[in-house]
């Protein structure tokens, strides 16, 4: 997929480019609206996400790699093997990484550790392709036993602490040639770009709405995307580097939104547009 597609169709030095939607567009909105509504109902009892996560399952039992072993005795942070729950507390620190590290990253460690898969074969990968869907399945497997489960990270680690400072400072860094940052997008209420609604998550009920409803199936593209994909295609959004994947900086972030996140519901995987 050739990424010029999803770009989104900026004006640039437009003041109309971030603001409210004219109302003639108002009307448009609202069966856009009623529209993926009427998909969700549609799909209520059945995500397309499903298929990949059963996938992901097998994928979970299966042994692999150089070292031929499954990750059933893989540490989401509730104890080997123990999947339920885990993704709505995470990130999360790991003593024995010593690393604050979210749901990819920790995959990574495991596949490591116990298969003996080099980490750079995923970092490297396309999204969506070989290793990185390999990735994505285990991902919707892993989310989808957390449906349901409040948001509770743990902020009370210093690492953590550290961390979500590292994710404030990024999340208001201003780059790029239209020098937005996360903020510009996402740091007020009611601010939507074109037709897009888009969460204020440097607050409660943004970040949880927000958070919460990631990883998604994107009813637009027929595509799983995980966090690290959509936080990816973020900085894509802000113009700016894009960000190596399962890097301190993304985690940071996800711990800055996370935490915001706290004390809602997970909605994983969600669906998006
Ligand atoms: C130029 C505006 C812009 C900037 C800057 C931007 N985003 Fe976004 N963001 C969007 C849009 C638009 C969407 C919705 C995309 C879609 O539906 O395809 C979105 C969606 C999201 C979502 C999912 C929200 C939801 O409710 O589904 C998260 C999380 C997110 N962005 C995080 C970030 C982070 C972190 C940064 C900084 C690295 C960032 N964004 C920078 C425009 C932006």
């Amino acid at each position: 997929m050739k990424s010029k597609t999803r770009f989104l169709p900026l004006t640039v030095g437009s003041a109309l480019l971030i603001g409210s939607v004219v109302p003639a567009l108002a009307d448009a909105e609202a069966e856009r609206l009623k529209a993926i509504e009427a998909y969700r109902q549609q799909i209520a009892d059945g995500n397309p996400s499903d298929l990949l996560a059963m996938e992901g399952e097998e994928l979970w039992r299966k042994p692999y790699g150089p070292k031929n072993q499954s990750l059933e005795k893989c540490d989401l942070g509730l104890g080997p093997g123990v999947v339920k729950g885990a993704y709505a507390k995470l990130p999360r620190y790991f003593p024995d990484t010593g690393k604050v590290q979210d749901l990819e990253s920790r995959l990574l460690t495991c596949m490591e550790t116990l298969q003996g898969v080099d980490p750079q074969t995923v970092v490297k990968e396309k999204w969506l392709r070989g290793e990185k869907l390999r990735m994505a399945k285990l991902v919707a497997y892993i989310v989808t036993q957390s449906n349901g489960e409040t948001i509770k990270v743990d902020m009370s680690h210093p690492k953590m602490k550290e961390t979500y400072e590292l994710g404030k400072k990024m999340f208001f860094y201003r780059a790029g040639p239209f020098d937005f940052s996360c903020a510009t997008c996402h740091g007020v209420d009611g601010q939507r770009i074109r037709l897009q609604e888009l969460p204020n998550l440097t607050k409660h009920p943004g970040a949880a709405a927000g958070w919460g409803s990631w990883p998604a199936y994107r009813v637009s593209n027929s595509q799983f995307w995980t966090m690290q994909h959509r936080i990816w295609d973020c900085f894509r959004q802000q113009r700016t580097a894009e960000p190596i994947y399962a890097s301190d900086a993304t985690i940071a972030l996800s711990v800055y939104m996370a935490a915001h996140a706290n004390g809602g519901v997970m909605l994983t995987p969600g669906i998006k547009r």
